[in-house]
Protein backbone atom coordinates (compact mmCIF):
# COMPACT_ATOMS: atom_id res chain seq x y z
CA UNK A 1 0.00 0.00 0.00
CA UNK A 2 1.30 3.68 -0.94
CA UNK A 3 0.09 6.20 1.20
CA UNK A 4 1.31 10.00 0.49
CA UNK A 5 2.73 11.93 2.65
CA UNK A 6 -0.17 14.55 2.16
CA UNK A 7 0.45 17.77 3.74
CA UNK A 8 -2.89 18.86 1.94
CA UNK A 9 -4.56 21.92 3.93
CA UNK A 10 -7.94 20.62 3.59
CA UNK A 11 -9.50 18.03 2.66
CA UNK A 12 -6.86 16.45 4.24
CA UNK A 13 -4.86 13.39 5.84
CA UNK A 14 -7.56 11.23 8.12
CA UNK A 15 -6.20 8.76 10.61
CA UNK A 16 -4.80 5.48 8.52
CA UNK A 17 -6.84 3.19 11.18
CA UNK A 18 -9.95 5.09 11.28
CA UNK A 19 -9.68 4.67 7.17
CA UNK A 20 -8.87 1.46 7.15
CA UNK A 21 -11.82 0.54 9.82
CA UNK A 22 -14.47 2.58 7.71
CA UNK A 23 -12.99 0.58 4.77
CA UNK A 24 -13.88 -2.93 7.11
CA UNK A 25 -17.31 -1.70 7.72
CA UNK A 26 -18.23 -0.19 4.11
CA UNK A 27 -20.34 -2.44 2.62
CA UNK A 28 -21.84 -4.44 6.08
CA UNK A 29 -22.03 -2.38 9.34
CA UNK A 30 -21.41 -4.75 12.26
CA UNK A 31 -23.62 -6.79 10.57
CA UNK A 32 -26.50 -4.82 10.14
CA UNK A 33 -26.20 -5.90 6.14
CA UNK A 34 -25.70 -2.56 5.07
CA UNK A 35 -23.71 0.62 4.65
CA UNK A 36 -23.60 3.62 6.75
CA UNK A 37 -24.09 5.57 4.03
CA UNK A 38 -27.16 3.27 3.20
CA UNK A 39 -29.00 3.53 7.04
CA UNK A 40 -32.01 5.43 7.74
CA UNK A 41 -30.92 8.21 9.85
CA UNK A 42 -33.57 7.61 11.95
CA UNK A 43 -32.70 3.72 12.44
CA UNK A 44 -31.05 2.90 16.21
CA UNK A 45 -27.65 2.07 14.32
CA UNK A 46 -27.38 5.16 12.90
CA UNK A 47 -28.51 7.13 16.40
CA UNK A 48 -26.11 4.99 18.12
CA UNK A 49 -23.30 6.36 15.76
CA UNK A 50 -24.50 9.97 15.76
CA UNK A 51 -25.24 9.95 20.18
CA UNK A 52 -21.99 8.67 20.35
CA UNK A 53 -19.88 11.09 17.99
CA UNK A 54 -21.44 13.84 19.43
CA UNK A 55 -20.72 12.27 23.41
CA UNK A 56 -16.82 11.68 22.54
CA UNK A 57 -16.59 15.22 20.92
CA UNK A 58 -18.07 16.83 23.53
CA UNK A 59 -16.08 15.12 26.23
CA UNK A 60 -12.69 15.93 24.52
CA UNK A 61 -13.83 19.49 24.41
CA UNK A 62 -15.34 20.02 28.26
CA UNK A 63 -18.96 20.75 27.22
CA UNK A 64 -21.28 20.32 29.41
CA UNK A 65 -25.49 19.65 28.79
CA UNK A 66 -25.72 23.58 28.44
CA UNK A 67 -23.59 22.99 25.04
CA UNK A 68 -25.02 21.05 21.60
CA UNK A 69 -23.26 19.98 19.07
CA UNK A 70 -24.73 19.93 15.57
CA UNK A 71 -23.70 19.51 12.00
CA UNK A 72 -24.27 22.10 9.12
CA UNK A 73 -23.92 21.37 5.60
CA UNK A 74 -22.19 24.61 3.80
CA UNK A 75 -18.87 24.22 5.61
CA UNK A 76 -17.53 26.77 7.37
CA UNK A 77 -18.50 29.43 4.69
CA UNK A 78 -22.44 28.81 5.69
CA UNK A 79 -21.53 29.49 9.32
CA UNK A 80 -19.59 33.01 8.09
CA UNK A 81 -23.47 33.83 6.84
CA UNK A 82 -25.42 31.94 9.50
CA UNK A 83 -23.58 33.82 12.70
CA UNK A 84 -24.65 37.45 11.64
CA UNK A 85 -28.06 36.01 10.79
CA UNK A 86 -28.85 34.88 13.82
CA UNK A 87 -26.96 36.87 16.26
CA UNK A 88 -26.64 40.66 14.61
CA UNK A 89 -29.97 42.41 15.24
CA UNK A 90 -31.24 45.66 13.69
CA UNK A 91 -29.23 48.50 15.96
CA UNK A 92 -27.03 46.32 17.12
CA UNK A 93 -23.04 45.89 16.13
CA UNK A 94 -20.58 43.19 16.27
CA UNK A 95 -16.85 42.92 16.82
CA UNK A 96 -15.12 41.42 13.62
CA UNK A 97 -11.46 40.59 13.86
CA UNK A 98 -9.80 40.96 10.79
CA UNK A 99 -6.71 38.04 11.25
CA UNK A 100 -6.12 37.46 7.34
CA UNK A 101 -8.22 35.46 4.68
CA UNK A 102 -10.62 33.73 6.48
CA UNK A 103 -11.61 36.52 9.47
CA UNK A 104 -12.06 38.50 6.48
CA UNK A 105 -14.44 36.46 4.52
CA UNK A 106 -16.23 36.31 7.82
CA UNK A 107 -16.45 39.71 7.79
CA UNK A 108 -17.54 40.70 4.65
CA UNK A 109 -20.43 38.59 5.24
CA UNK A 110 -21.49 40.10 8.54
CA UNK A 111 -21.21 43.57 6.12
CA UNK A 112 -23.70 42.20 4.21
CA UNK A 113 -26.45 41.28 6.87
CA UNK A 114 -25.42 44.47 8.62
CA UNK A 115 -26.89 46.00 5.49
CA UNK A 116 -29.45 44.67 5.12
CA UNK A 117 -30.73 45.14 8.56
CA UNK A 118 -29.59 48.38 9.76
CA UNK A 119 -26.84 46.99 11.64
CA UNK A 120 -22.88 47.53 12.26
CA UNK A 121 -19.86 45.19 11.93
CA UNK A 122 -16.90 46.90 13.89
CA UNK A 123 -13.34 45.84 12.90
CA UNK A 124 -12.09 45.19 16.29
CA UNK A 125 -8.62 44.87 15.05
CA UNK A 126 -7.13 44.11 11.74
CA UNK A 127 -3.88 42.29 10.85
CA UNK A 128 -4.45 40.82 7.39
CA UNK A 129 -1.76 42.81 5.30
CA UNK A 130 0.70 42.75 7.59
CA UNK A 131 4.23 40.69 6.76
CA UNK A 132 5.20 38.19 8.06
CA UNK A 133 2.12 37.47 9.11
CA UNK A 134 0.12 37.41 12.61
CA UNK A 135 -2.38 37.68 14.46
CA UNK A 136 -3.58 40.55 16.90
CA UNK A 137 -2.91 41.44 20.41
CA UNK A 138 -4.80 44.66 20.57
CA UNK A 139 -8.57 44.95 20.45
CA UNK A 140 -10.87 47.65 19.60
CA UNK A 141 -13.78 45.71 21.22
CA UNK A 142 -17.53 47.84 21.27
CA UNK A 143 -19.28 47.81 24.51
CA UNK A 144 -22.53 45.73 24.57
CA UNK A 145 -21.19 44.23 21.45
CA UNK A 146 -23.82 41.42 19.88
CA UNK A 147 -21.00 38.75 19.68
CA UNK A 148 -17.39 39.04 18.78
CA UNK A 149 -15.71 36.69 15.88
CA UNK A 150 -12.33 35.61 16.04
CA UNK A 151 -10.22 33.10 13.66
CA UNK A 152 -8.11 31.16 15.68
CA UNK A 153 -5.89 30.08 12.95
CA UNK A 154 -5.76 30.95 9.67
CA UNK A 155 -4.82 28.30 7.19
CA UNK A 156 -3.33 29.93 4.33
CA UNK A 157 -1.35 32.65 6.74
CA UNK A 158 -0.26 30.05 8.75
CA UNK A 159 -0.57 32.34 12.04
CA UNK A 160 -2.53 31.15 14.98
CA UNK A 161 -4.07 32.76 18.41
CA UNK A 162 -1.57 31.32 20.92
CA UNK A 163 -3.79 32.93 23.58
CA UNK A 164 -7.83 33.50 23.00
CA UNK A 165 -8.42 37.10 23.95
CA UNK A 166 -10.46 38.57 27.16
CA UNK A 167 -13.98 39.90 25.69
CA UNK A 168 -16.77 40.94 27.41
CA UNK A 169 -19.21 39.97 24.62
CA UNK A 170 -20.29 36.23 23.11
CA UNK A 171 -17.48 34.55 21.61
CA UNK A 172 -17.21 32.92 18.52
CA UNK A 173 -14.73 31.49 17.00
CA UNK A 174 -13.97 30.24 13.61
CA UNK A 175 -11.49 27.07 14.57
CA UNK A 176 -11.41 25.35 11.40
CA UNK A 177 -7.62 24.54 11.13
CA UNK A 178 -6.79 24.13 14.44
CA UNK A 179 -10.13 22.26 16.37
CA UNK A 180 -8.64 19.90 18.77
CA UNK A 181 -4.90 20.69 17.92
CA UNK A 182 -3.66 22.04 21.28
CA UNK A 183 -5.00 22.96 24.44
CA UNK A 184 -7.87 25.22 24.44
CA UNK A 185 -10.43 26.65 26.87
CA UNK A 186 -13.37 26.03 25.01
CA UNK A 187 -15.74 26.96 28.04
CA UNK A 188 -14.44 30.75 26.79
CA UNK A 189 -16.76 30.89 23.64
CA UNK A 190 -20.51 30.74 23.41
CA UNK A 191 -20.14 29.24 20.15
CA UNK A 192 -17.22 27.19 18.28
CA UNK A 193 -17.05 25.53 14.65
CA UNK A 194 -14.82 24.00 12.15
CA UNK A 195 -14.66 22.73 8.47
CA UNK A 196 -14.49 19.11 9.14
CA UNK A 197 -12.01 18.76 6.47
CA UNK A 198 -9.31 18.89 8.45
CA UNK A 199 -8.78 17.49 11.77
CA UNK A 200 -12.60 16.34 12.51
CA UNK A 201 -13.39 14.09 9.27
CA UNK A 202 -14.70 14.59 5.51
CA UNK A 203 -15.60 18.00 3.88
CA UNK A 204 -19.29 18.61 3.76
CA UNK A 205 -20.27 19.94 6.81
CA UNK A 206 -19.25 22.16 9.26
CA UNK A 207 -19.51 20.57 13.48
CA UNK A 208 -20.17 23.41 15.53
CA UNK A 209 -20.63 23.98 19.18
CA UNK A 210 -22.79 26.05 20.46
CA UNK A 211 -24.96 27.01 24.05
CA UNK A 212 -27.91 26.38 24.05
CA UNK A 213 -29.33 29.39 25.34
CA UNK A 214 -27.29 31.22 22.48
CA UNK A 215 -28.76 29.40 19.73
CA UNK A 216 -32.25 30.48 20.89
CA UNK A 217 -31.20 33.82 20.23
CA UNK A 218 -31.65 33.84 16.78
CA UNK A 219 -34.80 35.27 15.27
CA UNK A 220 -37.43 33.10 14.59
CA UNK A 221 -38.60 34.41 11.66
CA UNK A 222 -35.66 32.94 9.70
CA UNK A 223 -35.73 30.58 7.27
CA UNK A 224 -35.84 26.85 9.51
CA UNK A 225 -32.61 25.75 8.15
CA UNK A 226 -30.58 28.75 9.04
CA UNK A 227 -31.71 28.76 12.32
CA UNK A 228 -29.20 27.05 15.04
CA UNK A 229 -32.14 26.23 17.18
CA UNK A 230 -33.26 23.71 14.38
CA UNK A 231 -30.69 22.02 14.75
CA UNK A 232 -29.92 22.34 18.46
CA UNK A 233 -33.69 21.19 19.03
CA UNK A 234 -33.74 18.49 16.63
CA UNK A 235 -30.63 17.41 17.11
CA UNK A 236 -29.41 18.15 13.43
CA UNK A 237 -31.90 15.31 12.57
CA UNK A 238 -34.74 18.19 11.13
CA UNK A 239 -33.45 17.31 7.61
CA UNK A 240 -31.30 13.77 6.27
CA UNK A 241 -28.19 14.97 8.04
CA UNK A 242 -24.21 14.53 6.17
CA UNK A 243 -24.73 10.65 7.83
CA UNK A 244 -21.44 9.43 6.47
CA UNK A 245 -19.57 12.67 7.60
CA UNK A 246 -20.87 12.34 11.02
CA UNK A 247 -19.88 8.23 11.14
CA UNK A 248 -16.17 9.54 10.15
CA UNK A 249 -16.15 12.24 12.67
CA UNK A 250 -16.78 10.12 15.50
CA UNK A 251 -14.84 7.37 14.22
CA UNK A 252 -11.56 10.20 14.01
CA UNK A 253 -12.87 11.52 17.74
CA UNK A 254 -12.72 8.30 18.81
CA UNK A 255 -8.99 7.69 17.79
CA UNK A 256 -8.02 10.99 19.00
CA UNK A 257 -9.39 9.71 22.29
CA UNK A 258 -7.34 6.73 21.69
CA UNK A 259 -4.20 8.97 21.00
CA UNK A 260 -5.07 10.94 24.03
CA UNK A 261 -5.13 14.91 23.99
CA UNK A 262 -2.39 15.63 26.22
CA UNK A 263 0.22 13.20 23.90
CA UNK A 264 -1.46 14.61 20.74
CA UNK A 265 -1.06 17.91 21.48
CA UNK A 266 2.40 16.96 22.29
CA UNK A 267 3.01 15.61 19.42
CA UNK A 268 1.94 18.16 17.17
CA UNK A 269 3.94 21.03 18.84
CA UNK A 270 7.11 18.62 18.24
CA UNK A 271 6.27 18.02 14.10
CA UNK A 272 5.81 21.55 14.12
CA UNK A 273 9.44 22.71 15.97
CA UNK A 274 11.35 20.16 14.12
CA UNK A 275 9.72 22.03 11.00
CA UNK A 276 10.08 25.23 11.68
CA UNK A 277 14.15 24.14 12.65
CA UNK A 278 14.56 23.33 9.20
CA UNK A 279 13.33 26.44 8.10
CA UNK A 280 15.37 28.71 10.96
CA UNK A 281 18.31 26.82 10.32
CA UNK A 282 19.59 28.58 6.99
CA UNK A 283 18.49 31.92 4.99
CA UNK A 284 17.75 29.61 1.89
CA UNK A 285 14.14 29.15 3.63
CA UNK A 286 12.07 32.58 4.61
CA UNK A 287 9.58 31.68 7.33
CA UNK A 288 6.10 33.69 6.50
CA UNK A 289 4.59 33.94 10.12
CA UNK A 290 5.89 36.32 12.87
CA UNK A 291 7.88 33.50 16.00
CA UNK A 292 5.07 34.40 18.32
CA UNK A 293 2.10 33.47 16.07
CA UNK A 294 3.59 30.47 14.07
CA UNK A 295 0.89 27.65 14.02
CA UNK A 296 1.33 24.61 14.46
CA UNK A 297 -0.96 23.26 11.92
CA UNK A 298 -0.31 25.18 8.74
CA UNK A 299 3.80 25.86 8.45
CA UNK A 300 4.37 28.61 5.53
CA UNK A 301 7.40 29.69 4.31
CA UNK A 302 9.23 30.62 1.36
CA UNK A 303 12.62 30.15 -0.86
CA UNK A 304 15.26 32.69 -0.41
CA UNK A 305 12.43 35.64 0.57
CA UNK A 306 10.20 34.47 -2.92
CA UNK A 307 11.97 32.72 -5.52
CA UNK A 308 9.04 31.29 -7.44
CA UNK A 309 10.87 29.41 -10.04
CA UNK A 310 13.52 27.54 -7.20
CA UNK A 311 9.42 26.94 -5.47
CA UNK A 312 8.12 25.43 -8.43
CA UNK A 313 11.03 23.08 -8.51
CA UNK A 314 11.14 21.85 -4.90
CA UNK A 315 7.09 21.12 -4.78
CA UNK A 316 7.50 19.14 -8.11
CA UNK A 317 10.39 17.24 -6.41
CA UNK A 318 8.75 16.64 -3.56
CA UNK A 319 5.81 15.17 -5.22
CA UNK A 320 7.98 12.77 -6.89
CA UNK A 321 9.33 11.89 -3.41
CA UNK A 322 6.02 11.44 -2.45
CA UNK A 323 5.15 14.29 -0.58
CA UNK A 324 2.00 16.07 -2.12
CA UNK A 325 0.04 19.67 -1.67
CA UNK A 326 3.58 21.52 -0.56
CA UNK A 327 2.24 23.88 -2.81
CA UNK A 328 1.17 27.50 -0.57
CA UNK A 329 -2.45 28.57 -1.09
CA UNK A 330 -3.17 29.87 -4.86
CA UNK A 331 -3.67 33.76 -3.55
CA UNK A 332 -0.46 33.71 -1.52
CA UNK A 333 2.30 31.53 -3.34
CA UNK A 334 5.33 29.99 -1.54
CA UNK A 335 5.33 26.63 0.36
CA UNK A 336 2.91 25.14 2.91
CA UNK A 337 2.90 22.01 4.72
CA UNK A 338 -0.32 21.34 6.61
CA UNK A 339 0.10 18.64 9.60
CA UNK A 340 -2.80 18.51 10.99
CA UNK A 341 -3.47 15.86 13.98
CA UNK A 342 -3.66 12.91 11.92
CA UNK A 343 -0.28 13.69 10.05
CA UNK A 344 2.20 11.30 10.99
CA UNK A 345 5.69 12.23 12.24
CA UNK A 346 7.41 10.05 9.86
CA UNK A 347 6.08 12.54 6.92
CA UNK A 348 7.91 15.51 8.62
CA UNK A 349 11.22 13.85 8.99
CA UNK A 350 11.20 12.72 5.38
CA UNK A 351 10.34 16.43 4.63
CA UNK A 352 13.11 18.23 6.65
CA UNK A 353 15.64 15.28 5.24
CA UNK A 354 14.04 16.47 2.20
CA UNK A 355 14.55 20.24 2.61
CA UNK A 356 18.37 19.74 3.42
CA UNK A 357 19.02 17.87 0.43
CA UNK A 358 17.07 20.10 -1.93
CA UNK A 359 19.29 23.14 0.44
CA UNK A 360 22.57 21.48 -1.18
CA UNK A 361 21.73 20.99 -4.45
CA UNK A 362 19.96 24.40 -4.86
CA UNK A 363 21.48 26.70 -2.64
C1 LIG B 1 -9.93 28.92 8.94
C2 LIG B 1 -10.90 28.54 7.88
N1 LIG B 1 -12.17 29.01 7.94
C3 LIG B 1 -13.09 28.69 7.03
C4 LIG B 1 -12.79 27.89 5.95
C5 LIG B 1 -13.84 27.55 4.94
O1 LIG B 1 -14.23 26.25 5.11
P1 LIG B 1 -15.25 25.52 4.11
O2 LIG B 1 -14.49 25.25 2.86
O3 LIG B 1 -15.62 24.30 4.89
O4 LIG B 1 -16.39 26.44 3.89
C6 LIG B 1 -11.48 27.37 5.82
C7 LIG B 1 -11.13 26.50 4.69
O5 LIG B 1 -10.02 26.12 4.47
C8 LIG B 1 -10.53 27.72 6.81
O6 LIG B 1 -9.28 27.25 6.73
Amino acid sequence: MARAYNFSAGPAVLPLEVLQDAQKELVDYKGTGMSVMEMSHRGKDYDAIHQEAVATFKELCGLGDDWSVVFIQGGASMQFAMIPMNFLGAGQTADYVNSGTWGNKALKEAKKVAALRGATVNVAADCQKDIPTRQPTEFNWTKGAAYAHICTNETISGAEMKTIPEVEAPLIGDMSSDILSCERDYSRFSMFYAGAQKNLGPSGMAVVAIRNDFAEKGPESLPTMLQYRTYTKENSLYNTPPTWGIYIFGETMKWVKKMGKENLFRLNAEKAKKLYDAIDSSDFWTPTALKEFRSNMNITWRIKGGDEELEKKFIAEAKEAGMSSLKGHRSVGGLRASIYNAFPMAGVDALVAFMKDFEKKNG
